[in-house]
């Protein structure tokens, strides 16, 4: 195939090649573990719903919705679209299959999602999270349960520098009064407004809080603040979860600028934010949902969860030089089996199975090839021990056993029968 032909991955839509799973799955695995502990249980959903099921929860105001998602007819004229996220299909999949109907759910999913960003560090068209949606609560204690479950993942992932910032967006009542507050502050210094946060001053204007635009910031300072406009209501449950935190000992700062990028949120709204990452810093956002469910056509029952970029996460692992981030790139087999001749090759093919069987990591160097070339490709393996069936050893039912990596006393190399060779390597793996 000539160079201009080549076909390549769309823009912002990213391989993750053998080298960088083993990252990504240890990072999964420690997810699912802390999930299971907090007795979490996964869905999964489709990666395409209907349009309207994200235009009508997630707001025709915000980016994702107005300019940021894949939608297209299908077959049958039917407009579909694929999920921007992960929260609006857990809700629809959780009214259609009576999963609220007189009961509290604890659920979490990990999956790609679909946004039409411009892409650069962090950002990406096609991306993973991994969130958690918890329904039928609507007590700040499901709060700092979810928040300390975040705390033990990043704990047990080894993430640095990460901390928590929360904001309390109060009840409908609260954002409208606050709502026109704001209008009425920036409404006096519209010109030093950008175009972007202009624009969002009738349309949006909570999320200019959300601004980067270093004169908006400035004239923030003197805006006001959305916590000043919480009902008493609202302001005890914010209270009461800062007291669970503290008794916790999950440090956190108060933003009351922090507004999210999704117009669902009542009250509790949380971000992680890594001080060493750049300028898409988030790792993990979420907040309260409570009218959701009921905006979809369910029983009204409150919400509550978040979502973690994983790519996000993965890569602040690989800067930091995280435990787990090493751990993971010397993932390497127990064993390398080394062997010359048919015979010995049919032998050593039905040893790894035998190997395998005992729970032994084994690769296998695979048709013809010199000793010398073999040994090579041991070597590149990283396995701290090679299996070898030659000529004479095939005749005797025999394999010798080679330690390839060990910087004290070498350790001889030793010839056994190949139904012992589990065992020696299992004990010799013991002691190197
Ligand atoms: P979100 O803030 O839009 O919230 O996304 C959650 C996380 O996904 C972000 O903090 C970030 O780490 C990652 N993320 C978002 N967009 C991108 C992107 N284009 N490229 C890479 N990573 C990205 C939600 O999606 C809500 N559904 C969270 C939630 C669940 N709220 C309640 N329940």
């Amino acid at each position: 195939m000539s160079k201009k032909s080549q076909i390549k991955a769309i823009r912002g839509m990213n391989d993750i090649l053998p080298n960088e799973s083993p990252l990504w799955l240890a990072v999964e695995a420690v997810c699912a573990g802390v999930f299971a502990q907090y007795s979490y249980k996964q869905i999964r959903t489709p990666l395409l719903e209907s349009t309207h099921l994200f235009a009508r929860s997630i707001g025709a105001e915000t980016d994702i919705v107005s300019k940021e998602m894949y939608t297209f007819d299908d077959r049958n004229g039917d407009s579909l679209t694929l999920r921007p996220e992960g929260t609006a299909s857990t809700v629809r999949a959780g009214i259609e299959n009576g999963l609220f109907y007189n009961q509290q759910q604890r659920l979490w999913y990990t999956g790609p999602m679909f946004r039409h960003e411009r892409p650069q560090k962090g950002r990406y068209r096609q991306f993973y999270q991994i969130g958690v949606e918890c329904y039928g609560w609507s007590t700040p204690d499901i709060e700092a349960e979810v928040l300390a479950m975040i705390h033990k993942v990043f704990t047990d992932l080894g993430l640095q520098h990460t901390e928590l910032q929360i904001n309390s967006l109060g009840d409908v009542d609260t954002r409208e009064r606050y709502r026109s507050a704001l209008i009425e502050y920036l409404s006096k210094h519209v010109d030093a407004l950008d175009e972007d946060s202009q624009r969002r001053l009738t349309t949006n204007p909570l999320r200019i809080l959300d601004s980067k635009n270093e004169g908006v910031q400035a004239l923030l300072l003197d805006a006001p603040s959305i916590l000043d406009y919480l009902s008493p209501e609202s302001a005890d449950a914010f209270a009461c979860l800062q007291g669970y935190l503290q008794d916790l000992q999950i440090d956190f700062t108060i933003n009351p600028r922090l507004v999210r990028g999704l117009d669902y949120y009542n009250d509790t709204v949380f971000e992680w934010v890594n001080a060493d990452y750049g300028a898409q810093s988030t790792v993990c956002g979420g907040g309260r949902y409570d009218s959701m469910v009921e905006q979809l056509g369910g029983q009204s029952t409150p919400g509550f969860g978040f979502g973690m970029g994983l790519e996000r996460l993965v890569q602040i692992l690989q800067e930091q030089a995280a435990p787990i981030a090493k751990q993971q790139e010397q993932d390497a087999p127990d064993a390398f089996l080394v062997s010359i001749g048919d015979r010995a090759r049919k032998q050593m093919i039905s040893l790894q199975a035998e190997m395998v069987r005992t729970g032994l990591r084994v690769q296998c160097h695979m048709g013809d090839g010199s000793m010398k070339n073999q040994f090579k490709r041991a070597d590149k393996s990283g396995a701290p021990i090679a299996v070898i069936i030659g000529d004479d050893e095939a005749v005797e039912g025999k394999a010798s056993i080679k330690v390839l990596r060990r910087t004290e006393a070498p350790i001889a190399q030793r010839t056994v029968m190949q139904n012992e060779v589990a065992n020696t390597v299992t004990n010799l793996l013991e002691s190197l």
